[in-house]
């Protein structure tokens, strides 16, 4: 067996990623639990992880344990601005002692600033769906800057602005449950202009600050490469869900399939290129979809697919994704800020690990300014409309009772944290399936 080890650069930061509605727990202020409430979801978040109750404690010494060097959490503005015209400080304390708490433990803090949830007395005035948005979430934003800043150098303004108004207003699975593909490129142009502002407002308070946000990207490729019709609905999907933010950050031009929005303001708000990446989509034409614009998608019949078939096990579209980040912003350091899978019981997840860390690998090899990896997620999480029913975390979670217990994957990642890097070894022993692709 040929004997060889992965490196990293050195200070490469390895992460997990978290975000408040899925780990805090009784987060009543937001829409999301009155959706829950609604019984639009398969369960309900309840106490979640029971992070608002202090466990962020003991799950952020589990990762500090496990040798990660960074990671990945967000705020709650419901709980940091519960009405309009009252801010919590205790709140906002609370927050700065989970910054804290990671600086304290030789760990980088990167703060999400929205990841999905709206206080509800937003969602009242209108939400993402108004202009009046922007300076709402403008003065929100400075608010927590001014409280972390001690910690905390690195911000991602919104997390998935595509998957936030996709779902909530073309598929419908997410609160306000529309399906107005208008409406939602609506919603996109504000968290554009939101995210713009929140960029300024960012670099005025800490001139040090390293800003960016995290867009969910799917590489896809059409069902029949030969068919012109699926390459063209291909190429419509793939403009609408992956490229309405970087257009605008490119050019100061949202681009869609349905609409074109000039926000010159949001020119260049970036200091760094966060990416989601869970998997590639299949795209086919589907008369069935008017909504979609006729596009549909899926994965190859022979993919290595997750419990619930959410995501398939496809780690070369991680590579596809990290080249199209470095050609289209060359020198902008990018950070992988979500790649994981759902797996309870962790038969599929040391591979899906190990092949995705090794497209990393891969990529930075070509010189491509990858910085860091975080994985998603820590602990068991609340898994939005599909409740509890879906497992990405490297420590599995009985939500009843809270204990956690550690998965295998916890130890390879372990492992590879501490190594700085990827080895036969370890390939060896936690996933010998893949040893011949990884290590031929
Ligand atoms: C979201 C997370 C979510 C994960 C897995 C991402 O789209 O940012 O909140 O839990 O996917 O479903």
């Amino acid at each position: 067996m040929p004997q060889a080890t992965f490196r990293f650069p050195r200070g490469f930061l390895w992460g997990t990623a978290t975000s408040s509605h899925q780990v805090e727990g009784g987060n009543s202020g937001n829409q999301w639990w009155l959706w829950e409430e609604g019984g639009h979801t398969l369960h309900r978040s309840g106490r979640a992880c029971e992070w608002w109750n202090g466990r962020w404690k003991e799950d952020f010494d589990r990762a500090a344990e496990a040798g990660q060097n960074a990671h990945r959490f967000s705020i709650e503005w419901s709980r940091v601005q519960p009405k309009p015209d009252r801010w919590d400080e205790d709140a906002i304390e609370h927050y700065r002692q989970m910054a804290r708490g990671l600086y304290d433990r030789g760990m980088t803090p990167l703060v999400t600033l929205h990841h999905f949830t709206d206080p509800i007395w937003l969602t009242e005035q209108g939400g993402w769906e108004q202009e009046g948005v922007v300076a709402r979430f403008e003065a929100y934003v400075r608010r927590v800057v001014e409280a972390l800043k001690d910690y905390v150098t690195l911000w991602c303004t919104i997390n998935e602005p595509n998957v936030y108004a996709l779902s909530g207003y073309v598929s419908g699975a997410f609160p306000p449950g529309k399906h107005d593909l208008k409406l939602a490129m609506q919603v996109m142009a504000n968290m554009i202009r939101a995210h713009a502002a929140a960029y300024r407002a960012i670099h005025q308070i800490q001139r040090e600050a390293r800003v960016g946000y995290a867009l969910h990207y799917r590489p896809m490729v059409a069902r029949r490469a030969w068919s012109p019709l699926d390459r063209l609905m291909r190429a419509l999907r793939y403009q609408g869900v992956n490229m309405a933010f970087p257009s605008a950050i490119s050019e100061g031009v949202m681009r869609s399939p349905v609409a074109k929005v000039r926000l010159p303001e949001a020119k260049g708000t970036q200091d760094y290129l966060g990416i989601n990446y869970y998997s590639q989509d299949t795209v086919w034409f589907n008369l069935r979809k008017p909504g979609e614009l006729f596009t549909d998608s899926g994965f190859p019949k022979d993919a290595d697919l997750s419990d619930t078939g959410f995501i398939a096990n496809i780690p070369e579209g991680l590579f596809a994704t990290l080249k199209w980040a470095a050609h289209t912003y060359p020198d902008l350091p990018i950070l992988i800020t979500e790649n994981g899978v759902e797996d309870a019981d962790d038969h599929m997840r040391p591979r899906y690990l190990a092949q995705h860390v090794h497209q990393v690998w891969r990529a930075i090899n070509f010189n491509w300014p990858v910085k860091g990896y975080f994985y998603w997620t820590l602990v068991d999480n609340f898994e939005w409309e599909r409740g509890w029913s879906q497992r990405f975390g490297l420590w599995a979670l009985d939500p009843e009772t809270q204990k956690r217990t550690r998965r295998p994957s916890a130890d390879l990642y372990a492992e590879i944290c501490r190594e700085n890097g990827l080895s036969s070894e370890m390939v060896a022993r936690y996933c010998p399936e893949v040893m011949e692709k990884l290590f031929p």
